[in-house]
């Protein structure tokens, strides 16, 4: 049991025999990205939070979004445990927009959820039962273990992200062929939290090629695709879809679960509106109705529905003429700070002494490895020393260049550089 959660039943004492199992394994991440983004609230640059900034600091929000907060009041009304309809439809004729290569295949309407964490969960409550395992490379948003392990009680497997810069397919490979399980689950989050990392052209081949021989092998897979940022990668050779479409059809043993919605692409993170739509070789009409259903059920069980207002708002946007320039004005914003980046990088081999930059092409973050010392002691030089925040997972320091300005990266990284060199004179090595 996780150690929060061990303090927290300590705490109950007897009262704690009030729990259920699962209310036993629940806790609160006061440690992780949360507890570190509280410790760095009062610093000069905070470069820890997976929301958007602009350069002036203020939050970036298309205008679009925020120009119907005097909606009628239709808003009030329940909205379905479904979710409204016209926002169900638009959001599909988005995809299918953004994704070509969803063109023609069959693929369920999209339930609406409490955005993407609650997505998760829902795929987590559907798909994986206690003991099931859950395979998740091993740099990973910190909330799948909330989520898989703590509150569906599956464990997650994870195997090794990178190798030789690439994503590692064999390892995933290995790892969902691993024992005699009949089903597995595995989530892909591209374009990934913490690491910024999309899948190349060749990545995404070898990963569904990859999945195509575990499910051939007559293995069960449930695909998790995590795309709450999609849209926002900035180099040519990337894999800019959605991975959806291609194991959609890919064979009647793989179940392909498609989660997103507007939190990070369309710079909304508060509104909570995303999408949960299901696929399968050979699924028909009433097959994907039935998983609709069943999201829709565990919809109503939770939170009966899903804001009304927020569904709203996001419906009033898409219908914005301009929607689609302020979107890209947005997009323009934080692809300039990761070519800034880039440059930063280019400029200073000197760097490579003090970090290794992780594989990044993508999204909010970039992630560094500090060599020789702690990562957590680097974090909490830069808050003393340096007034910087930045956030630590699996043992590397996650950038989010989304929230800093583009002035300020080329001293981000000279002070992340300076807080190494610190660590290692103290001698704070471990
Ligand atoms: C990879 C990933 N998935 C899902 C989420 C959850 O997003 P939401 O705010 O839509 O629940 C986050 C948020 O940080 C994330 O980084």
């Amino acid at each position: 049991m996780n150690e929060l959660a061990e303090k927290l039943n300590e705490t109950l004492g007897d009262a704690a025999e009030f729990l259920s199992p699962l209310g036993r394994r629940m806790y609160f991440p006061y440690g992780g990205i949360l507890g570190q983004g509280a410790e760095a609230r009062a610093c000069r640059v905070n470069a820890t939070i997976g929301m958007a900034f602009e350069e002036d600091g203020s939050p970036l929000v298309m205008d679009c979004m925020a120009a119907n907060l005097g909606i009628d009041k239709s808003a009030f009304l329940y909205a379905g445990s479904f979710g409204l309809p016209a926002l169900r439809d638009k959001w599909c004729e988005l995809q299918v927009a953004k994704n070509k290569s969803l063109e023609g295949v069959r693929y369920s309407r999209p339930v609406v959820t409490n955005a993407l964490t609650h997505g998760l969960r829902i795929a987590a409550e559907l798909f994986a039962a206690p003991g099931d395992e859950v395979v998740v490379p091993d740099l990973f948003w910190d909330n799948y273990s909330l989520i898989f392990e703590e509150a569906a009680g599956a464990r997650l497997h994870l195997f090794n992200t990178f190798r030789e810069g690439r994503f590692d397919a064999a390892a995933m490979k290995e790892a969902l062929l691993s024992g005699d399980a009949p089903k597995k689950l595995l989530v892909l989050n591209f374009p990934n939290n913490p690491t910024g990392y999309t899948a190349t052209l060749d990545d995404a081949r070898e990963i569904v090629a990859a999945v195509a021989e575990v499910a051939a092998a007559g293995r069960r897979v449930v695909v998790v695709l995590d795309d709450a940022y999609y849209g926002l990668v900035y180099e040519a050779g990337v894999h800019g879809e959605s991975l959806f479409a291609e194991f959609a059809g890919l064979s009647p043993n793989v179940l392909a679960v498609k989660l997103d919605g507007v939190t990070k692409e369309d710079y909304a993170w508060g509104l909570r509106v995303g999408f949960i739509a299901f696929a399968f070789q050979g699924a028909t009409d009433e097959q994907l109705k039935a998983l609709e259903a069943k999201a829709a059920g565990d919809v109503r069980s939770g939170v009966s529905n899903i804001n009304s207002v927020g569904q709203r708002l996001a419906l009033a946007a898409f219908a914005s003429p301009d929607y689609t320039a302020q979107k890209r004005e947005k997009y323009a914003v934080l692809k300039r700070r990761y070519h800034e980046i880039r440059t930063i990088l280019r400029l200073h081999p000197e760097y490579a002494d003090f970090f290794e930059v992780m594989p990044f092409n993508s999204g909010y973050f970039m992630c560094v490895r500090p060599k020789g010392v702690d990562a957590e002691a680097v974090r909490r030089r830069l808050i003393d020393g340096y007034s910087t925040g930045t956030i630590v997972l699996s043992g590397l320091i996650r950038v989010a260049f989304s929230t800093t300005p583009t002035a300020k990266l080329a001293q981000l990284f000279a002070d992340v550089a300076a807080a190494v060199a610190d660590c290692r004179d103290r001698k704070d090595v471990q």
